[in-house]
């Protein structure tokens, strides 16, 4: 039977970056499941409205724990190379690092890469569950998770160095969104989003992309209208400022890269947005199904799916923007 590893432990060891502060959150994390399971249960709206772009309805779609817990099981965290690259674009002169907001913060992922290079780290999400995982992920004094919105930052005014999205600005109603990262950015301040090409899985050196792909799409219409941005590797959003900064996953060199088995690809797809609205909305059965012809589809690609090594690996594009210092 294969066996389930966090992704952060091979990200551990393919990076130098915080690694003391990424052992003790890897020590730490192991409770994750009991302390998830002892926290109260809250009452939840049993159905996931048709248009997922509200803040309101996001949180419905990320709101189950069992979905948070393929989170931290499955989704992956940004490279070194992408976070170097954010602060080597914010720090225009050398100085002190202070407050950075990593808004739609999931339960952790991005936020804590962070942690360690500024005095205060927020993560913010709409979804509680997500922020209960987030602190038993990453339960450092100077970083904290607060239940907000992309739409109504809990920032004061021009107060933020930096602000990043991994894996969120998609969810985000953008006219609002920019509006508050306007107001809260300090001058010079920027705004980093960030995001991978969903995951390739490779075997023996074959990628299997096309395969994937094929899934991605069979789920089309529970892709919510915003995914077009993660589609287009963020050259579709509207540009927030005039310096904008475009990296492209094929150019960026940014890529994260996890040894694996065929059933940690599954359980990646069954983390998916989609794959909850289509199992929410089709039910249990045909969730099955649907997991159980990607494993064929996938199996087949390999052959065989013993003897062989599975990669699974994210390359991440980037788009940031400076706001103006007059
Ligand atoms: C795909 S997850 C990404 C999580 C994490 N950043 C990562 O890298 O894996 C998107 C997250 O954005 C949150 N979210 C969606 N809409 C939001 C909004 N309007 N404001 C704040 N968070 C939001 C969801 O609850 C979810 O945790």
């Amino acid at each position: 039977m294969s066996q389930r590893v966090p992704h952060w432990t091979t990200y551990l060891r393919n990076t130098a970056l915080h690694k003391e502060c990424l052992l003790s959150l890897v020590i730490r994390s192991f409770p994750y499941s009991s302390a998830m399971a002892q926290s109260a249960d809250r009452a939840r709206s049993a159905d996931i409205p048709r248009s997922a772009d509200s803040a309101q309805s996001a949180d419905m779609v990320f709101a189950s724990k069992n979905l948070v817990e393929k989170y931290v099981t499955y989704r992956p965290c940004p490279p070194e190379s992408l976070v170097r690259r954010v602060l080597d674009f914010l720090k225009e002169k050398p100085g002190p690092l202070d407050l950075c907001m990593d808004v739609g913060c999931g339960s952790s992922q991005n936020t804590k890469l962070y942690a360690a290079l500024f005095n205060k780290v927020v993560g913010v999400d709409v979804s509680q569950d997500q922020l209960e995982a987030a602190r038993v992920t990453c339960p450092l004094s100077h970083v904290t998770f607060v239940e907000g919105s992309a739409e109504q930052l809990p920032a004061s005014d021009a107060s933020v160095d930096l602000i990043t999205c991994c894996a969120a600005v998609h969810w985000f109603d953008l006219p609002k969104f920019y509006a508050e990262v306007d107001r809260v950015l300090r001058p010079g301040g920027v705004l980093a989003c960030y995001g991978y090409r969903g995951c390739t899985p490779v075997f023996n050196g074959k990628s299997l992309r096309s395969e994937f792909m094929e899934l991605w799409d069979d789920l089309g219409p529970y892709w919510s209208e915003g995914h077009k941005h993660l589609r287009s590797e963020h050259s579709s959003l509207p540009p927030c400022y005039p310096e904008d900064v475009m990296l492209w996953s094929q150019d960026s060199g940014m890529i994260v890269e996890t040894e694996d088995t065929l059933e940690n690809v599954l359980g990646y797809i069954a983390s998916w947005s989609a794959f909850a609205k289509f199992q929410k909305t089709e039910g249990k059965e045909a969730a099955g199904n649907f997991l159980e012809r990607a494993r064929r589809r996938l199996s087949e690609a390999m052959e065989s799916e013993k003897g062989g090594k599975l990669v699974r690996q994210y390359h991440y594009f980037l788009r940031m923007w400076r706001k103006p210092h007059a």
